[in-house]
């Protein structure tokens, strides 16, 4: 009895050595055994996982490699806009199963060195490209060369034309539509109670800072700034309409040399952006004028510094041009081209009217 009990006991130990090792699928041969070790097997990936996830590496993640470029990297909003695409990528799109590598490089405002850029991430394999042109003509170009390469790419705040985006299904545009934009402008002034017409002549005398030419956000800013007005039957007259480059500098020089040569006549000033507001108001309080008092001072963009001085009163008004919404989109729209989805031509995000 001694000694089958003794025996009992060494197999009993023998079998438990068998398991601990943990080597024990071909040892024991037996079906029951190997669920047992595949089991154990599972549960080690589970703590592993769950390792994973306390930590956030991204082992064994796939990396998507995203090449962004601006324009100028000199220009307050898109600052804003490519810090929060930057950071929009990596803290909340990448996860442990996708990494997104993000490279930004700086247009400086130069066309041919963008270009440059672009055939750069081309060759280095990129798998979509962003891209804030510096001329909206180059977009036939960039997507010649990026259909040659099968890399998707997607324009944003600076829109291509119909025909451009037309040219190849892995292309689209991301921004807001500029009209709105000079419509609430014009909104904002026609709903003050003199609708703008400070002097009581029966018309508005305005100033228009132009951010460029060649930029639709620019040519639609002040055509529908104005055409607010006009479709109310308010009668309007142009003093000044210069090209400020979106520029603050540009912005004060403009109207302080409007200010010089046309006064009091001045009673509305239209900025294309907040940047060129910002200056505005410089060159408005260097010419002892007071916002809401004797003149009146638009922008676009709602900087953080340019809506509080719409709340202090010193600018008239802004429109908020949401470069979170449109950071978000374009990266929610560049993961769906990586990912072969189909995609829309336009995707455009609200402004929204700020004032006090
Ligand atoms: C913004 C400007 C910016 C420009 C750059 C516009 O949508 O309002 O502030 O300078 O985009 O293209």
């Amino acid at each position: 009895m001694k000694k089958f009990l003794a025996l009992l006991l060494s197999l009993a130990l023998m079998a438990t050595l068998l398991v601990g090792c943990g080597g024990g699928e071909k040892e024991t041969g037996k079906t029951g055994d190997t669920k047992k070790v595949e089991d154990t097997k599972k549960d080690d990936t589970k703590k592993d996982d769950a390792k994973k996830d306390d930590t956030k590496e991204p082992a064994n993640s796939k990396t998507v490699k995203v090449g962004i470029t601006i324009y100028k990297f000199d220009d307050n909003f898109m600052t804003l806009y490519r810090e929060e695409l930057e950071r929009y990528f990596k803290e909340e799109l990448s996860n442990d199963e996708v990494t997104y590598e993000v490279t930004v490089v700086d247009g400086k405002n130069d066309q041919a060195e963008q270009t440059n850029q672009i055939q750069t991430f081309i060759a280095d394999k990129y798998d979509v490209i962003i891209a804030n042109l510096v001329q909206s003509s180059a977009a036939s170009t960039v997507v010649n060369l990026c259909k040659d390469a099968d890399i998707p790419v997607i324009f944003i705040n600076r829109e291509p034309t119909a025909e451009d985006l037309d040219l190849w299904d892995k292309v689209a545009y991301v921004g807001a539509d500029a009209r709105q934009s000079g419509t609430m402008q014009g909104e904002i002034i026609y709903d003050l109670e003199n609708h703008g017409d400070l002097n009581g002549d029966g018309k508005v005398s305005y100033v228009m800072v132009i951010g460029d030419p060649e930029n639709v956000d620019a040519q639609y800013r002040t055509e529908f700034s104005i055409k607010a007005l006009t479709d109310k039957g308010i009668e309007v007259e142009e003093l000044v309409a210069q090209r400020g480059d979106w520029d603050q500098a540009k912005g004060q020089e403009i109207v302080a040399a409007a200010l010089t040569q046309y006064g009091d006549q001045i009673e509305v000033v239209f900025c294309n952006n907040d940047a060129m507001a910002l200056g505005a108001r410089q060159a408005i309080e260097a010419a002892d004028r007071k916002v809401g008092e004797n003149i009146y001072l638009v922008g676009v963009d709602a900087l953080e510094e340019v809506v509080s001085y719409v709340k202090s009163g010193d600018i008239t008004g802004t429109v908020l041009n949401d470069h979170i919404g449109q950071a978000h989109t374009a990266a929610d729209v560049a993961v769906k081209a990586v990912n072969g989805e189909q995609l829309e031509k336009n995707y455009t995000v609200d402004y929204v009217k700020v004032t006090k």
